[in-house]
């Protein structure tokens, strides 16, 4: 201490609350840009910041997004996609540019606050096949040396997002828990590498799959306001499924020897759409109920849990195979605005929209009143509208079940035209569209407007080359000319 001036013990000083806010049990959220037209990453930035969200998990490292959280504050969890494992498992050199180029130059010349690497997403997910199995645990550890390498080494933790499917239980209660006995082994050698490395077991946790599975799923078991007919676990009393799912997984954990092994919940919420158990109230009932329960803890593991809530915006370009819900999963809509009133505990008043979001213009595309309802041409126009845009929310149990038939159309050319930003061309389903300035929503069915956006991913459409494409070939023939 003497050897240090008071301006460095001030410095400490500062720094030090810095660091304990940081590692306080802070809410943390998924981001996630799968969509059509993403927000702006510096929007996202400082929604997350207004809403005293403290810690993000991507899922992949965009430059775009890591940029705009330098000097941030916010720790983050940076991911690899599934699709680079092979490579990274191969080849020590593949792990070491990885690092390099997305860890280390964003740590050191950046200041973005990298906290984790998740290795892959969900690899041993029993619907891939196990396409992963060989080669996370491979890249696991080459990650890990070049981190170590790169002089992060105690820095940034490893880890690996895996669905709870990794483990079950043979009855109902959670004490009977341990890993899916085909990848046991494996498990186990990956736990022991995470404990060994100071990395961290992360586990997503969806009690909405239960119900959305099972129809004679309990309702009230999948959420935290009392369920009449609680389990008794040799005395531990289970009310709800997320902590009968989550002290399946302790268990199996320490009955291999794991039991310290620190443990995040990679991905936990509630999809509004797309399913009759997918809606704003159940989503409100669910997050808002897990909020509080986050800091009671378990009955395994009692005080608050390290939590991403699943997800922070609605992504409209993913995949629906798990279901139409899978769109829906966002606390925010595509734009930023919230879809709820949710208090993340640091403010009561709700959640904050993005500022500063830029829409297109108030202009729909719907089904013209003059078409006829025969014309051969609606239904394939609506299915070909549907299949390049997003109908989800039709159908149903969903948002925009109270349409009919008409309703459909105009929601599917709506939906076609604004992913397209509302180019005259994407509203020209002949006989059928037109564009209205009137908007088309009826109730809970909104009809959006897109957002503009600078994602080069959203202009899936455009027929012209872009101005820029132009200007390059403009001077290189010029270039040519002068030689
Ligand atoms: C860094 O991450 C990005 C985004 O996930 C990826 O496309 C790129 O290949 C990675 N860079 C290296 C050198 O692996
Ligand atoms: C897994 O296998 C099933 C059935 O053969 C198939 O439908 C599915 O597409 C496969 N999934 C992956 C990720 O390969
Ligand atoms: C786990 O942590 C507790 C408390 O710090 C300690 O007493 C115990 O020995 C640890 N167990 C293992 C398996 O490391
Ligand atoms: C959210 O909660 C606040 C305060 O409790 C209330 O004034 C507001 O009307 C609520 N908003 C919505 C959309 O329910
Ligand atoms: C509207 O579309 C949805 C989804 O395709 C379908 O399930 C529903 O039956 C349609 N409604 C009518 C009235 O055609
Ligand atoms: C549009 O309707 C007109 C008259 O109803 C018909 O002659 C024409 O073939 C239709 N066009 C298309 C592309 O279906």
């Amino acid at each position: 201490m003497g050897i240090l001036g008071m301006n460095q013990v001030l410095a400490l000083a500062v720094f030090k609350v810095l660091f304990s806010m940081n590692t306080v049990h802070g809410i943390g959220a998924n981001w996630g840009t799968q969509s059509s037209h993403l927000l702006p990453p510096p929007i996202v930035v400082k929604l997350l910041r207004d809403n005293g969200i403290q810690k993000l998990k991507l899922f992949d490292a965009e430059a775009s997004v890591l940029r705009a959280l330098s000097g941030s504050g916010i720790e983050v969890m940076v991911g690899i996609p599934n699709e680079m494992l092979a490579s990274l498992a191969n080849s020590v050199d593949a792990a070491e540019r990885w690092v390099e180029k997305n860890v280390s130059t964003y740590v050191s010349s950046n200041s973005v606050d990298i906290r984790y690497v998740a290795v892959g997403n969900e690899p041993f997910l029993q619907s891939s096949n196990g396409s992963f199995i060989g080669t996370t645990f491979p890249a696991l550890k080459n990650i890990q040396a070049a981190l170590i390498k790169a002089g992060l080494g105690s820095r940034v933790r490893v880890t690996i997002p895996l669905n709870a499917d990794v483990y079950q239980s043979s009855t109902e209660n959670p004490s009977t828990g341990d890993f899916r006995p085909e990848i046991r082994d494996l498990m186990v050698q990956i736990a022991s590498f995470l404990s060994l490395n100071g990395g961290i077991f992360t586990v997503n946790i969806y009690p909405f799959i239960s119900l959305y599975k099972d129809p004679n799923f309990p309702v009230d078991y999948a959420f935290f306001d009392g369920y009449s007919s609680p389990i008794n676990d040799n005395g531990r009393i289970y009310t709800n499924v997320f902590d009968a799912n989550y002290d399946t997984l302790v268990w199996a954990l320490q009955k291999n020897g794991f039991g310290n092994l620190t443990t995040v919940v990679g991905e936990i919420g509630w999809p509004t759409d797309g399913d009759r158990n997918a809606n704003i109230a159940f989503a409100q009932r669910f997050n808002q109920g897990f909020i509080s329960h986050m800091n009671v803890g378990t009955p395994m593991k009692p005080g608050p849990l390290d939590v991403y809530l699943f997800s922070l915006i609605d992504e409209d370009a993913k995949s629906i195979q798990p279901g139409n819900f899978e769109r829906h999963w966002g606390i925010f809509k595509y734009d930023g605005t919230p879809k709820y009133n949710l208090s993340l505990g640091s403010n009561n008043n709700g959640l904050i929209p993005a500022s500063n979001v830029e829409y297109l213009s108030r202009r729909w595309c719907v089904l013209s009143s003059s078409a006829n309802p025969q014309d051969p041409q609606l239904g394939p126009s609506v299915t070909y509208a549907c299949e390049n845009a997003d109908c989800t929310s039709l159908g149903y149990g969903t948002s925009c079940s109270n349409l009919d038939a008409q309703g459909n159309a105009s929601y599917a050319f709506n939906s076609y035209y604004q992913r397209n930003n509302q180019l005259d061309s994407a509203c020209r389903f002949p006989n059928l569209s037109v564009v209205t300035t009137s908007d088309p929503s009826v109730g809970t069915c909104k009809f959006n407007i897109m957002i503009r956006s600078t994602n080069p991913a959203s202009s899936g459409f455009s027929l012209e080359p872009s101005i820029g494409f132009v200007q390059v070939l403009l001077f290189l023939l010029a270039l040519f000319e002068v030689v």
